[in-house]
């Protein structure tokens, strides 16, 4: 296996900008704040960030709403700010990716500002016009077209009506990306992660989609669209000039599809965000809310790790900005220490590179609002003002609760003083109550901590072969408590054992490992976990353990 690209062997930290550290006073994340925590950062033995969108907007979908995409939001700083955190993250050894956002811009970038006065102007094509429009909804608010009185026209919006679809058809709009993409590389950043990409071809005419299907009816005609190869080819030209890796986002994709982007002719990204493991319990969208099974998680997990085997290579993650808490969807907040931890394992040692979000380091968890009218993300809106109207007002908070993307997105939780050491004045969000007990400072001080777990699990992983290149093999796949899985490289093996359950689970072993004793060099309770020629005991709750084994 070739595995010699750089980002194969590295593990990343998501920064959402907003919650992250306010470094200038306002109560509002910043890149003054970011430059502060930069050794934290570094400390956790990761080797890279992306940013989420840090330019300037006017926040209708928090960022990735762009009305200039060469530029640094005032909030966060300005672009000298941003090239000293760059200067200081390459110097401590730490890559940085931007995140692209080109399906869609702001309705106050320029461009669309000039677009909607009429059609005989430069950027008339800039966008997706239409005299009527078809049946499309979209993914945050409705139909997926607006009527726009200047231009006499609707257009497009997959996703909020402040976030109007460009036309990639044009050729004029791909000499802009790629100058936004070069803008950057020349500054020196690293790479950037690529939001919504497998959306920007749409199929021609624009044809109805299947009325009874919610927000996704129109997916199949802009989803892998007719074009994407050629355009994605386009842009992986101008990235090939630098030493540039690209990872995109694929809500809904399919690993054959994805497979067409990270291998062979069509190769135009080095990996991919998939969605398929988000489905055990929740989807994108928050319409619809299953309860947790382990059984879809793992098949998941197996699925893109054996067809990505010796071809391409996973992007693996548990948390984003786009989903709320882990240890609150299918972790334990009573047993929240214990599964914080086991969470890392199940996911930090398959094969892949990681990505932790802001907090998840420290296991923050969802955040319980009284009033939808406290929420600030628009899918959490839409989700409560739209779905299950019939519920009674209780059980659609207990879904916001339990579903909005604005529980990954309080204030990072640094310490134990006022605001949680986020801000010195009023955060521009709420930060969860529990902060007293789940913060950076408490965790650092406790060698046990979900903080310090994460940094074992990394450090393991980054000094083992095995961990890192070696193939991944799942036992007992329909277990409904146990997710184990083997790591195999040569001679050596780890086996990771990871309990789901509230309550104590007997593991045994593989046949494969009947009278081999492995050593145990991970786990997440106190080491006094037995394990016999047969078994591997009786697993507590939520206990993680990785044994290595030397044949
Ligand atoms: C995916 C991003 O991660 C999400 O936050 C955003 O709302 C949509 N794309 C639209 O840009």
């Amino acid at each position: 296996m070739k595995n010699n690209d750089w980002y194969r062997g590295m593990s990343f930290y998501q920064i959402w900008i907003r919650s992250f550290k306010d470094g200038n006073g306002d109560g509002i994340g910043d890149l003054y704040g970011v430059y502060e925590k930069l050794e934290y950062i570094k400390s956790l033995g990761v080797d890279g960030i992306w940013f989420s969108p840090i330019y300037p907007s006017p926040n209708a979908d928090f960022g990735y709403d762009i009305s200039d995409y060469k530029n640094i939001h005032p909030d966060y700083g300005d672009l000298a700010q941003f090239q000293k955190v760059l200067r200081k993250a390459h110097e401590l050894g730490l890559k940085v990716i931007m995140d692209l956002v080109v399906n869609h811009t702001s309705d106050e970038h320029p461009w669309f500002i000039e677009s909607r006065k009429g059609k005989d102007n430069p950027y008339s094509d800039y966008y997706i016009w239409r005299d009527k429009p078809n049946n499309w909804k979209s993914l945050f608010e409705g139909e997926a077209w607006e009527y726009d009185e200047s231009r006499g026209q609707y257009y497009l919006h997959i996703f909020a009506k402040k976030q109007p679809d460009l036309n990639m058809d044009n050729p004029k709009v791909r000499e802009e990306v790629k100058s936004i993409l070069r803008f950057w590389l020349d500054m020196g950043v690293d790479g950037f992660r690529e939001d919504v990409i497998n959306f920007i071809s749409k199929v021609e005419g624009l044809p109805d989609g299947l009325p009874f299907l919610p927000a996704v009816n129109g997916m199949p005609y802009y989803k892998d669209g007719p074009h994407i190869h050629e355009y994605m080819a386009e842009f992986r030209e101008v990235c090939s000039e630098y030493d540039c890796f690209q990872l995109g986002e694929g809500p809904m994709t399919t690993v054959k599809s994805a497979l067409q982007y990270m291998t062979g002719d069509t190769k135009s990204l080095d990996m991919m965000f998939s969605f398929d493991h988000m489905m055990a319990d929740c989807v994108y969208t928050e319409y619809v809310h299953r309860s947790f099974s382990l059984v879809k998680l793992k098949k998941a997990f197996t699925k893109w790790q054996n067809a990505l085997n010796g071809r391409a290579w996973n992007a693996l993650y548990l948390e984003n900005h786009d989903h709320p808490r882990v240890i609150s969807r299918y972790g334990s907040e009573k047993y929240w220490r214990e599964s914080g931890t086991m969470l890392a394992a199940s996911y930090l040692f398959q094969q892949g590179t990681p990505f932790l979000y802001q907090g998840q380091e420290i296991g923050m968890t969802n955040i319980r609002l009284k009033h939808i009218d406290q929420y600030v993300d628009i899918s959490s809106h839409t989700n409560f003002h739209t779905y299950h109207l019939k519920d009674s007002i209780e059980k659609r908070m207990a879904r916001i609760h339990h579903s909005s993307r604005d529980s990954a997105r309080t204030p990072m939780q640094w310490d134990a003083t006022k605001n949680a050491g986020f801000s010195e004045e009023k955060p521009w969000f709420y930060v969860n109550p529990n902060y007293k007990r789940i913060n950076v400072e408490a965790e650092e001080a406790d060698a046990d901590s979900i903080l310090n777990f994460y940094r074992k699990c990394l450090a393991l992983r980054k000094k083992s072969k095995t961990l890192l290149w070696g193939t991944y093999k799942e036992y007992f796949p329909s277990n409904e408590h146990i997710y184990m899985y083997e790591r195999a490289y040569q001679n050596i093996r780890y086996v990771i054992i990871c309990s789901f359950a509230s309550h104590p689970v007997r593991v045994m072993k593989p046949k494969e490992y009947y009278g081999r004793k492995g050593k145990l060099v991970l786990c997440n309770y106190p080491k006094d976990a037995a394990c016999d020629d047969r078994g591997y005991g009786w697993f507590r709750p939520y206990e993680a353990r990785v044994y290595r084994f030397d044949l």
